[in-house]
């Protein structure tokens, strides 16, 4: 059953915080806030140039905000997937909206980020979600569907075991907003991403991924996403900048 799996809660830092003493202070509350639970992977994606001085540890891995597609190359600016596994990430986000806003990442392109992630043994963690303009000409499930598909084009399903590939349902209206989707509705999300997952691949496949919920998540609302929608995993922004609200999140489980 997919709600027995291990939980996955995964820091996405975004560009914060502004110098690596503070994301050391911020580290070290994590750390120190945080209860054990076997039942539970902790993953921190901080601004890439902090990645190598992080220290991952029993407690919590590693992931990169996000990848370029080649391995190596005459391509100023990016980085490489095994550039972010030589730099400690073993997860990466790929596809996350303010991506998709700000520079223009298609669908082609997250693609392509996945197939180079999963070649490099980076687990993607692919975001899909619609805008609130989407969700109000009630498209959400087209959305979904196109995102999804685009994303998984020519990609086997023996690349896409339970243990290697995430799918974070974030809609782009809750995030950073405040404002956030009932847990029916995020049960609504997965289980279409379920389907649509069942028919690229089979049934098995589809019960064993790992989807989690992303946008506004904190330690009141977790829960609700965990227990009530049946979400294995939560993106969380914000909340991950505040130590002592990210360990009350982990401490949940
Ligand atoms: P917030 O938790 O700040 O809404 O951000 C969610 C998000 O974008 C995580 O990737």
């Amino acid at each position: 059953m997919p709600n027995q799996k291990q939980k996955i809660i995964i820091a996405n830092w975004k560009m914060n915080p502004a110098s690596f003493i503070e994301a050391e202070n911020l580290l070290k509350t994590i750390k120190s806030g945080i209860k054990k639970s076997d039942n539970l992977k902790i993953v921190i994606c901080p601004p890439a140039v902090y990645l190598p001085k992080m220290k991952p540890n029993s407690n919590f891995d590693l992931g990169i905000q996000n990848i370029f597609w080649e391995d190596k190359g005459a391509y100023t600016g990016e980085i490489s997937a095994p550039i972010a596994k030589k730099l400690g990430a073993n997860y990466a986000i790929i596809g996350h909206s303010e991506r998709r806003i700000y520079l223009n990442e298609t669908d082609e392109m997250v693609n392509k980020k996945i197939k180079a992630a999963l070649k490099n043994n980076l687990k993607p963690i692919l975001c899909i979600g619609e805008t609130l303009e989407e969700k109000n000409q009630d498209k959400t499930s087209e959305i979904i569907s196109s995102q999804l598909k685009s994303a998984l084009k020519n990609i086997s399903k023996f690349q896409v075991p339970s243990s290697k590939f995430y799918v974070a349902y974030e809609p782009i209206w809750a995030i950073g907003t405040g404002e956030t989707p009932t847990s029916n509705e995020v049960m609504s999300a997965a289980l279409l991403i379920r389907k649509i997952i069942a028919g690229l691949y089979d049934r098995q496949t589809a019960d064993n991924l790992s989807i989690l919920y992303g946008g506004s998540v904190t330690g009141k609302n977790a829960l609700d996403f965990l227990d009530n929608a049946g979400m294995n995993g939560l993106l969380v922004g914000g909340a991950s900048l505040n130590g002592s609200e990210f360990a009350r999140i982990v401490n949940l489980i």
